[in-house]
C-alpha cells in the first residue's frame, strides 16, 4: 500500500504572482494500491463532489504519467482523505497533481527523480507556485521558460504563524484569472518586482517587520477583490489587529495574515469576521519546511 501526504500551499503571497508559494501545515492523505483491473476510488471525510471515476484529478495525473513513460496503467484502488478545502486558494488541485505523481512514481519503481517530478508538476500546473512547495516544502520562488523551471527553496522561520481565513464560498481559479488585465504599467510592474524581491529576501533573513510592505500587490489583488466581499477591509483589519502582513492566498477566496501573537489575533479576527455576511473560518497554520 502506498501512502502519500501532501500539504496545502499558499501561492503568490502578495506580490509573487505565479512564482512564489509556500507549504502549510494542513494535509491531504492518499492511499493507493494496485488491483487486478479497473479503478476504485474511495473518498473519506471529504467533499462528496470529488469524481470517483476517470475524471478524478489524482487518477488523471497518474494516467498522464503512464502515457509519458509509455506503459499501460495498472488497475488501482485510491483512497482519498482530504483536509485541504477545495477551490479556496489553498492548492487543492496542485495537491492532487502531486499525489498522483508520487503514486505513479512509486507504482513504477521510482521511474523519475524528485527533480524530474518537480519539473513535471510545474508543467502540468502551468505555473510553479503551488506544486513546487507542495513537493519540496518551505517557500519556493520559481521562474519558468519553455524548457524548464529554475527555483530556490527557502526555509521559512517557524515562529511565524499564518492565520488562514477561509470563507464558506468557493472561487474558481479560471474566473479569478479571467478578471486580470492582459497588460500592466511599468509603475505597477516595478511595484511588484520590488516587493517580491523584498519578500523573498525577508523570508530568508527572518525580517518579519518588512512583510507589511513586502506582501503588497497591485497585479492581481485589486482586480480579484471585487469577487470577494469585504476583502480589502478584512486585510486592513488584520493589520490593525497586529498582522505583520496580509494577502490573498492564490486565486482566493482565502485570505492569510502573518501573525506573531496568535491567541489575541485569532480572538479579535473571529469576532470581527462573525459580523460579516459570509461565514469565515480561521485556522492557525505554520509553514511546513519539509
Ligand atoms: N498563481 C495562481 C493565481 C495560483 O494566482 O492564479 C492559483 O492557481
Amino acid at each position: 500500500m502506498i501512502k502519500v501526504k501532501v500539504p496545502a500551499t499558499t501561492a503568490n503571497m502578495g506580490p509573487g504572482f505565479d512564482s512564489i508559494g509556500m507549504a502549510l501545515s494542513l494535509y491531504n492523505i492518499v492511499y493507493a494500491e494496485e488491483i487486478e483491473r479497473g479503478l476504485e476510488i474511495i473518498i473519506q471525510d471529504g467533499n462528496p463532489h470529488i469524481p470517483k471515476d476517470e475524471r478524478n484529478l489524482i487518477y488523471k495525473t497518474i494516467e498522464h504519467f503512464y502515457k509519458v513513460i509509455n506503459k499501460p496503467i495498472p488497475g488501482m484502488r485510491i483512497v482519498q482523505q482530504d483536509s485541504i478545502p477545495h477551490t479556496r486558494g489553498l492548492g487543492s488541485s496542485a495537491a492532487c497533481i502531486v499525489a498522483g505523481l508520487h503514486i505513479a512514481n512509486a507504482m513504477s519503481q521510482s521511474f523519475f527523480s524528485k527533480e524530474e517530478l518537480v519539473q513535471m508538476a510545474a508543467q502540468l500546473e502551468g505555473h510553479p507556485d503551488n506544486t513546487t512547495p507542495a513537493l519540496l516544502g518551505g517557500m519556493t520562488i520559481g521562474a519558468m521558460n519553455e524548457e524548464d523551471m529554475k527555483y530556490v527553496k527557502v526555509r521559512v522561520p517557524e515562529n511565524i504563524h499564518f492565520a488562514v481565513m477561509i470563507p464558506d464560498f468557493t472561487l474558481s481559479t479560471e474566473l479569478a484569472r479571467s478578471v486580470l488585465p492582459k497588460e500592466v504599467s511599468l509603475k505597477d510592474a516595478v511595484f511588484n518586482a520590488s516587493r517580491a524581491g523584498l519578500l523573498a529576501a525577508s523570508m530568508i533573513t527572518g525580517d518579519v517587520e518588512n512583510l507589511s510592505l513586502a506582501m503588497e500587490d497591485c497585479l492581481h489583488e485589486p482586480y480579484r477583490s471585487k469577487l470577494i466581499p469585504h476583502m480589502d477591509e478584512i486585510l486592513k483589519t488584520a493589520k490593525i489587529h497586529g498582522a505583520k502582513g496580509a494577502y490573498l492566498s492564490g486565486a482566493g477566496p482565502t485570505l492569510i495574515a502573518v501573525v506573531k501573537n496568535v491567541v489575541a489575533f485569532r480572538r479579535e479576527m473571529v469576532e470581527y469576521l462573525a459580523g460579516l455576511e459570509n461565514n469565515w473560518q480561521v485556522q492557525m497554520l505554520q509553514v511546513d519546511n519539509e
